[in-house]
């Protein structure tokens, strides 16, 4: 099996279960036409991300690294109307284009995009939580304290999701110089020993290449 296949794969599956959405396609061709990295969710997996949210009936979500909005759009959607996602970003320009993305939606009464290096922007809201949802897609070396952050304001029945934890198999590099793979192993060491949370992480391949994610539930 080749990544040619698992692309195909992706493509066919993406045609069965997700919709033309002409919001999400702008997101896309916004990524491209403001030179932004391809690196949002697959389409099958931002529905993921949708259904785990509309499943846990989640009415406040924190998400650490919009892009162009990608993700966001998918999360926000799967919330009430009196819902709220709060997404981090550092850079002007990213977080630019995802607002103007989000408001396209017809999110941008349920969604704030708050500018700044997630560490920086992260003690502004310690007041705002619990949160019911996070998802954790920003700067791989922070995965270490995003997490740690994430359960420190959630509520047992939050679930927190981490993008990106297998990173093509490189997380099994225990003597890795890369400051990502370091974070990645620490984010796996921590979840490990973390009492407060029930975890797995899962491996996926597609048209986005063969990464994985993490999916932890709060219990107390
Ligand atoms: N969740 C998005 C993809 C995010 S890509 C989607 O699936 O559509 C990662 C994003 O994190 C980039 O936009 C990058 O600028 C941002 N980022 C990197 N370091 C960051 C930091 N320290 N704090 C907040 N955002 C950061
Ligand atoms: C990268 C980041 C991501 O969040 C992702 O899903 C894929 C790739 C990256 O930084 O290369
Ligand atoms: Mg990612």
């Amino acid at each position: 099996m080749t990544e040619r296949v698992w692309h195909d794969v992706d493509d066919y599956i993406n045609g069965l279960v997700i919709d033309r959405d002409d919001a999400l396609d702008r997101v896309l061709a916004s990524t491209v036409q403001a030179g932004l990295p391809e690196i949002n969710v697959a389409p099958n997996q931002g529905k993921f991300l949708n259904l785990i949210a509309r499943i846990h009936g989640a009415r406040k979500i924190l998400e650490i690294g919009t892009l162009a909005g990608y993700s966001t759009i998918w999360l926000a959607r799967a919330l009430p109307a009196d819902g709220r996602l709060i997404t981090l970003e550092a850079d002007p320009h990213h977080a630019d284009v995802a607002s103007q993305n989000i408001a396209a939606a017809g999110l941008a009464d349920r969604v704030e995009v708050r500018v700044g290096k997630a560490l920086d922007t992260l003690p502004a809201l310690e007041s705002e939580g619990p949160f019911d949802l996070f998802f954790i897609d920003a700067d791989k070396v922070n995965n270490p304290a995003y997490f740690r952050w994430a359960v420190d304001h959630s509520r047992p029945g939050s679930v927190i999701i981490v993008d990106n934890v297998v990173r093509g198999g490189l997380v099994l590099d225990a003597g890795s110089s890369d400051p990502s793979v370091i974070g990645t192993r620490e984010l796996g060491a921590l979840i490990a020993k973390e009492s407060r949370v029930s975890a797995t992480m899962v491996q996926t391949v597609g048209g986005k290449g063969y990464d994985g994610f993490a999916l932890a539930l709060v219990t107390g």
